[in-house]
């Protein structure tokens, strides 16, 4: 007991000797012990400045500066991606949505046919494996490697939630635009063909889980042989 007032009155003194300046003006400038961001040099908007040549403290965009899905010599395309795609297009291929609500079914505008459907599924395997699987593994299962790093609550894509019958294509496309919750989204790196072909791909592996053994069994068996080759390679 004795040394719980001892320990008290220590705390007691040192708080109101802290708190008492609080309020104070002091003449000399304060002891800064972490200068962080305290002191820099910038410029408030519009305030001149001796620095530049000119005296102006707000400078001009850099010559040939363009806003992104822009050009400037007035072209459409930005690295292949149409204007289109950054300026608020309207549609069910750009948005995932009819109207208010979301839609499902590959759009029109891929113009699928029977062979260029495996290179649209293709093309999503591979950027499914680019942009989605460091977090949801890469069978979708929401294992991916930064789970083991602490990014939390990944999605499992194979599991019930995310399944054709209950939650469309559209609603895809949305989150992989716009991402959701932990996830940010993916609009300014991948094309609309692009996100469709992952939406794609999705699809295909869903459907590829719950397919029966049979119809699966070569391309299981094939699988598998890689797999204990692989295991087996010094
Ligand atoms: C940086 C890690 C990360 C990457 C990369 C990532 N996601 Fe996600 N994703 C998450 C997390 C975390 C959640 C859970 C978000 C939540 O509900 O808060 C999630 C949720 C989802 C959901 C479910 C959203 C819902 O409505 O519940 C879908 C669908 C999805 N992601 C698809 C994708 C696709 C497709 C890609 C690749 C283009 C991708 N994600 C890339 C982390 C990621």
């Amino acid at each position: 007991m004795k040394y719980f007032f001892l320990i008290y009155a220590i705390v007691a003194v040192s708080v109101v000797g802290i708190f008492k300046y609080r309020g104070h003006f002091f003449e000399q400038p304060p002891i800064q012990l972490l200068p962080d961001m305290d002191d820099q040099d910038v410029l408030k908007a519009q305030k001149q400045s001796d620095f530049f040549a000119d005296g102006q403290g707000a400078r001009k965009p850099v010559a040939e500066t363009a806003p992104r899905g822009f050009r400037a010599d007035g072209q459409t395309q930005l690295g292949g991606i149409p204007e289109s795609e950054f300026s608020g297009a309207t549609g069910y291929y750009y948005t995932g949505h009819y109207g208010d609500f979301y839609g499902t079914g590959m759009p029109d505008e891929l113009q699928l046919t029977e062979q260029n459907s495996i290179e649209l599924l293709k093309r999503g395997e591979e950027r499914f494996n680019v942009y989605c699987s460091v977090c949801h593994g890469k069978s979708g299962d929401g294992a991916g490697i930064t789970g083991l790093y602490g990014v939390p609550g990944i999605a499992n894509l194979m599991s019930g939630p995310y399944a054709p019958q209950s939650y469309p294509d559209g609603r895809l496309f949305e989150v992989i635009s716009k991402g959701k919750g932990q996830m940010s989204g993916y609009a300014y790196n991948i094309p609309v063909r692009d996100r469709w072909a992952i939406i794609a791909y999705i699809r295909a592996m869903q459907v590829a889980r719950s397919a029966p053994y049979d119809v699966v069994k070569d391309a299981y068996e094939a699988g598998k042989k890689l797999q204990d080759e692989a295991a087996k390679a010094p």
